[in-house]
């Protein structure tokens, strides 16, 4: 009988070698650049207690309503596999009296969230984000700080094809003026309006803005710009960002529609958006949520924050520059039981000092083990034989330049160490 094979589950996906290491470089350029910006790394559980994500992304979210991974577990309580990592930082904040030491703080964090959205290219139900958060600066350097991180981030890893969209949602002041001119338009498009924009437009009346169904963009089209309904402090804040933007040479759009998916943003909300990515154009997301750690029994403090979507990103990056495996600087093709043993001794010692090597550990011909070094792209091949040791001299072959030499079997580590001479770890 023929057991059927075990797939992974729908809009999961295996990260595979070949990947992974464009996946560690993005990681490492990331963590580099923040590490340098003063953030510090913190981790998060994967799951939470389902009320913080209904709290803080709010009860009227696509993600809340129908997105979440959520279930009793057998003590019957409700568990949500985390859809972001702001929520989850924000509950560590407050939890741990972050604000008590010291209020200001910038974390990152890196990982897998889970959503259950349709599955497509760039969208899956586990995918993983780059996020970044600071807590504790109402001043719009924070803002300015994120998105120009983002800039950066973007163009260490050569990709040009973005555009930073930002807005501003208003204050809990300006806002319900704003709500109040939208909620008249909103009466007169409903007729026009697809269905979820129908739901929407008693309970999440701003996400009609960024709705993508042509029906409901060109019902939307006169709708009021919350640009023109911001209180002095709003404008301000969001002058400060465009204008220091533009001083420090980062591409951006003012754009009015933006409004994000998630309820808890105040003022400045950004995206970065693609052309690379077909439907799904934000590689990025993020904005200020200057109410939220209080709404969740926080001190009043002032946050702001972004998430890339890494496997977007890794997406980007791997069509524009893909990134070649390491391959062995040394392979080792051992003929025979006591060379192979020999062999397996000296490639743990020079794997500990830092030098990659590669050997079969079956009984191979030498034909079939030069064909395996030529196959991994091996920089040297080291061949042992019985005789060779017997005779106490072992042959270094130079894989480029096809010449070889023999060198001692005595204090063969160290010798092949300093032909290697590999970088200090
Ligand atoms: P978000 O816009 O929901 O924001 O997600 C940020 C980014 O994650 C998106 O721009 C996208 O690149 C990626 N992403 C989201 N869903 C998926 C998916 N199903 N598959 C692949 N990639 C996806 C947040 O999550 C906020 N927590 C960002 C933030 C941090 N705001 C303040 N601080």
């Amino acid at each position: 009988m023929n057991p059927t094979n075990i797939q992974l589950i729908r809009g999961f996906k295996d990260i595979l070698p070949g990947e992974t290491e464009l996946w560690q470089h993005i990681e490492r350029t990331a963590i580099t650049l923040f590490e340098d910006f003063g953030y510090r790394e913190i981790r998060i559980p994967i799951m939470e207690k389902t009320e913080l994500f209904a709290r803080s992304i709010g009860e009227d979210t696509d993600i809340v309503e129908k997105e979440m991974y959520t279930f009793a577990d057998r003590g019957g309580d409700l568990l949500t596999l985390r859809p972001e990592a702001t929520a989850c930082i924000c509950r560590s904040y407050i939890q741990h009296k972050m604000a008590a030491q010291d209020p200001v703080r910038k974390f990152y964090t890196i990982g897998p969230m889970f959503r259950r959205e349709r599955p497509q290219k760039g969208r899956y139900r586990q995918f993983y984000q780059i996020d970044a958060e600071i807590f504790g600066i109402a001043a719009p350097f924070a803002d300015i700080e994120l998105i120009f991180l983002l800039r950066t981030l973007f163009d260490r890893l050569n990709v040009t094809d973005t555009t930073a969209h930002v807005n501003s949602l208003g204050c809990p002041v300006c806002r319900p003026r704003f709500k109040a001119a939208l909620a008249q338009i909103l009466d007169q498009a409903a007729p026009h309006l697809c269905a979820d924009c129908l739901r929407r437009k008693d309970r999440n009346p701003l996400r009609v803005l960024d709705c993508k169904v042509p029906g409901c963009r060109k019902a939307m089209a006169g709708a009021p710009s919350i640009l023109d309904y911001l209180c002095d402090d709003c404008r301000t804040h969001f002058s400060t960002v465009t204008d220091t933007l533009a001083k420090l040479g980062v591409p951006f759009e003012i754009d009015k529609q933006l409004v994000r998916g998630l309820d808890y943003y105040t003022r400045t909300a950004f995206e970065i958006q693609t052309g690379a990515l077909g439907a799904q154009s934000a590689v990025a997301g993020g904005g200020r949520y200057d109410g939220l750690i209080e709404s969740l029994g926080g001190p009043a403090m002032p946050a702001i924050g972004f998430a890339v979507g890494f496997d977007r990103l890794a997406e980007i990056v791997a069509a524009t520059a893909p990134l070649a495996t390491r391959p062995p600087a040394l392979f080792i093709a051992a003929l025979g039981d006591t060379a192979r043993r020999q062999a397996f001794e000296w490639s743990t010692a020079l794997g500990v000092a830092g030098i990659g090597v590669s050997m079969l550990y079956e009984d191979r011909s030498l034909k079939a083990q030069m064909k395996q070094a030529n196959r991994l792209n091996a920089g040297q091949v080291l061949i042992v034989g019985e005789s060779e040791l017997a005779a106490g001299q072992v042959v270094l072959r130079d894989m480029a330049s096809k010449t070889q030499r023999e060198i001692p079997v005595t204090a063969l580590v160290k010798t092949l160490i300093e032909i290697f001479s590999p970088a200090p770890v």
